[in-house]
């Protein structure tokens, strides 16, 4: 599906403002993607189709999840907002016709991460926080360190995310504490095996 067909289909599920959001994300996405040697269509794909499914409310969001078999996991069920990565990726593969299994995985888990993550998804959750409609104490720090080292940005998007989520009093998808564990054992710990 070319860019125009994508935009056209994605002004009927979300809003001005999220479109251009998405834009952003598809743009800085594909800046990082030739900073770290990684497909820049992929990236810009998945930054375009990263929100898809942010426009549904919460009873859709449970509705839609049904409709696509997007199997919810018990803190997306109370974090209704979580929902729409994995069922984003859905949607990117069934209304969009993207077959391409990494530009799909960076959809699903863009909002909480996980362990071990590709080059693709770190682009993706990075580019979702610092594209340049982005605005918050930080950001500038955040985009400079995205620039430059691609896992220590991601470990600070992800203590940042953490951060925020505590002071918000809400639950912590486990991905997230998985994703942060994981990218410090890979940066500050010494190999054993
Ligand atoms: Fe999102
Ligand atoms: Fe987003």
């Amino acid at each position: 599906m070319e860019e125009k067909e994508i935009l056209i289909k994605l002004g009927h599920l979300l809003d001005e403002e999220r479109i251009e959001h998405s834009i952003g994300v598809k743009e800085c996405a594909a800046e990082l993607a030739k900073i770290y040697n990684e497909d820049v269509s992929k990236a810009a794909i998945a930054g375009l189709l990263h929100d898809c499914a942010k426009g549904f409310d919460d009873h859709q969001l449970i509705q839609k999840s049904k409709e696509y078999n997007v199997k919810l996991d018990p803190i997306s069920v109370l974090q209704k907002e979580l929902i729409h990565g994995p069922l984003g990726a859905k949607i990117a593969k069934h209304l969009f016709n993207i077959k391409d299994k990494d530009i799909l995985s960076a959809i699903e888990y863009h909002t909480y991460g996980r362990k071990d993550m590709t080059v693709l998804e770190k682009i993706i959750f990075l580019a979702d926080l610092i594209e340049p409609g982005r605005d918050y104490p930080g950001v500038e720090k955040l985009r400079a360190l995205a620039e430059k080292d691609l896992d220590r940005a991601v470990l600070k998007a992800l203590d940042n995310n953490i951060i925020y989520i505590v002071t918000k009093g809400q639950l912590i998808h486990p991905n997230t504490i998985e994703a942060r564990n994981y990218i410090i054992k890979e940066l500050f710990f010494e190999k054993y095996e």
